[in-house]
């Protein structure tokens, strides 16, 4: 069976989007040490999870959005899916910063991670002043998850449906919704969340949850008992804001029991605080936890994806939340990348690319997908004018293990592969071949790996054709 990661990393891009971002991605600028490696996003499709950054309508123009829509492949709003943008007056809704956000993202072959529904902070007066009866404060909520969840149906693909409902001691937050309407109003917000669109992965969201603990267990025995109710949730978000060096030891393991339970997990909201300023030592040592959280997300194969709580020191919320504590991020305040960059980069795969030999291998490896099962290409591509970064995942359908691969296909005219990561790649005019590295030589039965490549391209860029691994022929997506 092809686990939940591998299959998320075959999702390609939609053509129309990629047209559309043509445009910005060109005018990119890329870190200089780093001009000819894949974008972060590459790297983590790579690793078969996704890369986001929350962003503000704000940011979606000049070099902030130049940044996260070349590097990240999802967008959390940062502020204006929440209910006091979202509906500032009962039964009025302001979709407008949401929807900017969402166009951004669309354009830039991003997906969405909606935050969120339901929530004891920014939320707008006539809720929290209003004086309601609890049957009535149910309908308003089931009516706003309803709403909200509807206009953006099939646009938002997680959906942060419940946000820091916990104490730090594993107690429920007494806010206006538990104290009202009692734990069940978690159930049926994700209830009316799955009646809205059935296609949304549904989220439990919180922060000092990331290493085990009270807080933690007590988010843990609502997952199970919500699982065991059979109530539609899928996920759990840890925000990790984290504090410089100390990033839980137990962080894995914790995102692992709750993988154990039947939910996906997912870093939602990473930042690691410093004292200001900073310092050469700190930022090395902020690297060092941005590193060990990638790691934590990537050794366990229900961790969907990474999201950052904004991308660059300029726009923190840090500085003005902790004050004396900031510089947080990956970028510095002029949009520069810090060591904790390169420290994700190389987490993520980075650093390894490897340079195309000018001729194909002498000698192939064999080993045919065996059992009669065939094998299953998925071919993905991010483009701008003149380039594209190609994502691939090969299945082996067959029975038995694929030992040593060696995958070829012939491109149209105007293709020429540039560099390759996760596989070695040849060209010879429109006959390419990329063989196994030292470490992925091994496809399991139903099993799959990814690989990918930057190329040049002219006069169009279709999928190629053709297809075989180990000399059958596999079927294309
Ligand atoms: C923060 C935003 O970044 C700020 O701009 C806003 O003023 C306050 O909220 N946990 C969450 C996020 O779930 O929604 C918060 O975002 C940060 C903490």
């Amino acid at each position: 069976m092809v686990s939940t990661r591998a299959l998320r990393s075959v999702i390609g891009g939609s053509g129309a989007a990629l047209l559309a971002a043509t445009a910005a991605l060109v005018a990119v600028t890329v870190p200089s040490a780093h001009a000819a490696d894949p974008p972060l996003r590459d790297l983590a499709a790579a690793k078969g999870v996704y890369l986001g950054t929350a962003l503000m309508a704000s940011e979606l123009s000049g070099t902030s959005a130049s940044i996260a829509g070349t590097q990240f492949d999802s967008v959390t709003p940062g502020n204006e899916m929440k209910w006091d943008t979202v509906e500032p007056s009962r039964g009025t809704y302001n979709w407008a910063p949401g929807d900017s956000i969402v166009t951004f993202a669309q354009a830039h072959d991003m997906q969405v991670r909606g935050h969120n529904l339901v929530w004891h902070s920014q939320l707008p007066n006539w809720l929290t002043s209003g004086s309601f009866s609890n049957d009535e404060l149910h309908s308003i909520l089931v009516k706003h998850v309803t709403d909200e969840v509807t206009h953006y149906k099939g646009k938002v693909v997680h959906w942060d449906v419940v946000n820091e409902p916990f104490n730090e001691d594993g107690t429920f937050r007494q806010d206006l919704w538990y104290n009202q309407l009692g734990v069940s109003y978690i159930a049926d917000a994700f209830k009316a969340a799955r009646a809205a669109d059935p296609a949304a992965k549904l989220y439990l969201n919180d922060y000092n949850v990331e290493g085990t603990g009270a807080k933690s267990d007590g988010m843990y025995n609502l997952v199970k008992s919500l699982k065991q109710q059979g109530v539609p949730i899928d996920g759990v978000g840890f925000q990790a804001h984290l504090i410089l060096g100390q990033v839980p030891s137990t962080f894995k393991a914790n995102l692992q029991r709750f993988a154990d339970l039947g939910v996906d997990v997912a870093i939602t909201e990473l930042d690691v605080r410093m004292q200001t300023p900073s310092d050469a030592s700190k930022l090395q040592q902020q690297a060092n936890d941005y590193a060990a959280v990638v790691n934590d997300c990537l050794g366990v194969t229900r961790c969907a994806g990474i999201t950052v709580w904004g991308f660059t020191d300029a726009t923190s919320w840090v500085p003005s939340t902790f004050p004396g504590q900031g510089a947080a991020t990956l970028y510095d305040e002029n949009y520069q990348p810090k060591p904790a960059y390169a420290a994700v980069r190389t987490a993520l795969g980075g650093g390894t690319a490897t340079t195309p030999p000018t001729s194909p291998p002498t000698s192939p490896p064999t080993t045919p997908p065996g059992g009669g099962g065939g094998c299953a290409v998925s071919y993905g591509v991010n483009q701008w004018n003149t380039g594209f970064t190609a994502n691939v995942t090969v299945k082996n359908n067959g029975s038995t293990p694929v030992n040593g691969w060696s995958l070829k296909w012939t491109f149209a005219s105007g293709q020429t592969v540039t560099q390759a990561w996760n596989a070695t790649v040849s060209q010879s005019a429109t006959a390419v071949t990329a063989t196994n590295l030292s470490y992925n030589g091994t496809i399991p039965a139903g099993g799959s790996t990814s690989f990918g490549f930057n190329a040049d391209w002219s006069g169009g860029n279709p999928a190629p054709t053709g297809f075989t691994l180990n000399g059958t022929a596999c079927t294309v997506s």
